[in-house]
């Protein structure tokens, strides 16, 4: 593994970093203005950085083991990890930005559903915030992450990810109000640890099926005469009920899920572990049947998560179609139940799950 001086012949000037997210609950709510409560997760993304004068940008990623170089205005996407970079410096305009040398390491794994694009774009603005001295509260510069992602990368991702891993904190769940961008941390209760175990199916392949989905909600939307399916509660659910299918599914897995995301904070705040993993249940089931965004060896993983010990519930996490799982238990022995769950869950489907969390 090369220092920041191997590759770059100086020392760094800062060093910035941010994590990756795992959502507890209010899963595709949050480009429909909805509810969301993801956690941070312990791997992180460091960004080393070195200002330059000369407007060229060179990025070095440890995990690649590459380094790529660009002119800082001639962003033009190349398809791999830079274009997240480079997404980042082009949004980032008209703020001051002479250059750099960065060095990235990630911790993150890369289609988890971890969020490992947000944690580095998030990173990679914190470290040009610092170096460059520009104004940007923590909600802006998740929104700038956010616009990389959609407006460079093309992936027209919701605000959660980059929200999560801007403002989230160790042992919280980060409420956030998709719609005002009002966040409340809400602290996970003592007897309440969470875990993340990867499926071992990459979601790579999601972005065309996120993209129906959105298209769907908005459909939902218009048919349903609304500004967004955020403004519905349970007592829309009978007109909903009339929606040509798969519209129907869609918006009422938005509406019970946001409802979900809401009683969740309240379970976490008096402690009502078992419901909060009834909660997750729900979730899961909702995701599986009614948006249709699980696989079947994911469904395999989440029940024979919640089947074990001390576990309160489970769910998919992320966008879906493979990923990882969250599972909310008692602390306790979680990680070796988990493995015990992975190795249940090879025998079953011949994949490897690995327990991403607790480390
Ligand atoms: C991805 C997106 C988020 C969110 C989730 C689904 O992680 O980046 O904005 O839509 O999927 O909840």
């Amino acid at each position: 593994m090369s220092t920041f001086r191997e590759v770059f012949g100086a020392e760094p000037e800062v060093t910035a970093e941010a994590p990756g997210r795992a959502n507890l609950i209010g899963e595709h709510t949050d480009y429909s203005g909805g509810f969301v409560l993801p956690v941070t997760i312990p791997q992180r993304t460091q960004v080393q950085l070195r200002r330059r004068t000369d407007g060229v940008a060179r990025v070095h990623s440890v995990q690649l083991g590459e380094t790529q170089t660009y002119r800082l205005g001639a962003e033009a996407p190349r398809h791999d990890w830079l274009d997240y970079v480079q997404g980042v410096t082009a949004v980032a305009r008209p703020r001051t930005l002479s250059g750099f040398d960065a060095r990235v390491d990630s911790e993150v794994p890369l289609g988890a559903g971890l969020s490992s694009s947000a944690a580095l774009e998030v990173s990679m603005l914190r470290a040009l915030r610092q170096s460059f001295g520009w104004e940007l509260d923590d909600v802006r510069l998740a929104l700038l992450g956010q616009r990389a992602e959609v407006e460079f990368v093309g992936a027209p991702v919701g605000v959660m990810d980059q929200m999560a891993s801007s403002l989230g904190e160790p042992h919280a769940a980060l409420f956030i109000d998709t719609q005002s961008l009002r966040t409340e941390r809400v602290a996970l209760p003592a007897g309440l640890a969470i875990a993340v175990v990867h499926s071992g199916i990459s979601h790579d392949h999601a972005s065309g099926e996120y993209r129906a989905r959105r298209r769907e909600c908005e459909q939902a939307t218009l048919a349903l005469e609304v500004t967004s399916l955020r403004s519905l509660t349970a007592e829309d659910l009978p007109q909903i009920a009339e929606l040509p299918s798969p519209l129907d599914r869609r918006a009422r897995h938005v509406v019970t899920e946001n409802a979900r995301v809401l009683e969740a904070v309240e379970a976490l705040r008096i402690g009502a572990l078992e419901r909060l993993g009834a909660l997750l249940a729900a979730s899961h089931r909702s995701l599986r049947d009614d948006y249709q965004v699980s696989v079947p060896d994911l469904d395999r993983l989440v029940t024979l998560a919640a089947e074990a010990p001390g576990v309160f519930g489970a769910r998919l996490t992320g966008g879906g179609f493979g990923g990882a799982i969250v599972v909310a238990a008692r602390p306790d022995g979680l990680r070796a139940s988990m493995e015990r769950v992975a190795e249940r869950y090879r025998t079953q489907t011949g994949r490897t799950a690995t327990v991403l969390v607790p480390i």
